[in-house]
């Protein structure tokens, strides 16, 4: 093996994305592997700081803001955590990644796809996923998991930003077939459970 592995999760709001994010997790440490994991935007001193203003809903950010912020938190954390991580050949699973700034701030919040595209690069020194898992839920069903939860900024944009979320979500899955695979997360946490091992033991060839 060359480099590392890196697989990314994603998915809309209250779509189960983080619980079946820990099984993974917890799931290639039980097989032997060296994983080590990160939630985005976070996982990096600065990072996280830039997480708490993003999710902080007494602040008004501009769109172009917004962006900013998840590019700059991104890039702590690929060249100061991902990128070295890589090279020690370990394997890395992050909550979130280019992904969702294109899906939130492209489709949701309605900036150039082709800009938010060429950012991300530039962010990230071009480094894509090797595997990413769509944790694909109906808005329908993400409004009622998040009912009584109390709401982050994102988390008030309201349902027509969050259904051309999912829409970007679905055609980012669309376009990029090999990398990214979509898993239906409408069945709960079990089966959706063994539709993201079945991903993962399949790119990794586990049997
Ligand atoms: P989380 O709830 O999965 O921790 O993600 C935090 C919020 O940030 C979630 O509402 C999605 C949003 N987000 C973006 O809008 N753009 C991004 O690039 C990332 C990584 C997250």
């Amino acid at each position: 093996m060359k480099r590392g592995i890196f697989i990314t999760l994603e998915g809309i709001d209250a779509s189960g994305k983080t619980t079946q994010f820990k099984r993974l997790v917890n799931y290639l440490k039980r097989r032997g592997y060296d994983v080590v994991s990160f939630r985005e935007p976070g996982g990096e001193d600065v990072s996280e700081r830039i997480r708490k203003i993003l999710l902080d809903n007494r602040f008004a950010l501009t769109r172009e803001a917004e962006l900013f912020l998840y590019l700059a938190s991104r890039s702590q954390l690929v060249l100061n955590r991902i990128i070295p991580f890589l090279k020690d050949k370990k394997i890395i699973v992050c909550d979130r990644f280019s992904d969702s700034t294109l899906a939130y701030q492209g489709y949701g919040r309605g900036l150039s796809l082709k800009l938010v595209k060429k950012l991300n690069d530039f962010a990230t020194n071009r480094l894509v996923p090797d595997l990413t898992i769509l944790i694909d839920v109906p808005l329908k069903e993400s409004l009622k998991r998040a009912k009584d939860k109390k709401k982050d900024r994102l988390e008030r944009s309201g349902i027509s930003f969050y259904q051309r979320v999912r829409g970007g979500f679905l055609e980012i899955a669309r376009k990029e077939k090999t990398r990214v695979k979509m898993v239906d997360g409408i069945g709960g946490v079990e089966k959706t459970w063994d539709k993201v091992k079945a991903v993962v033991d399949e790119f990794l060839q586990i049997d």
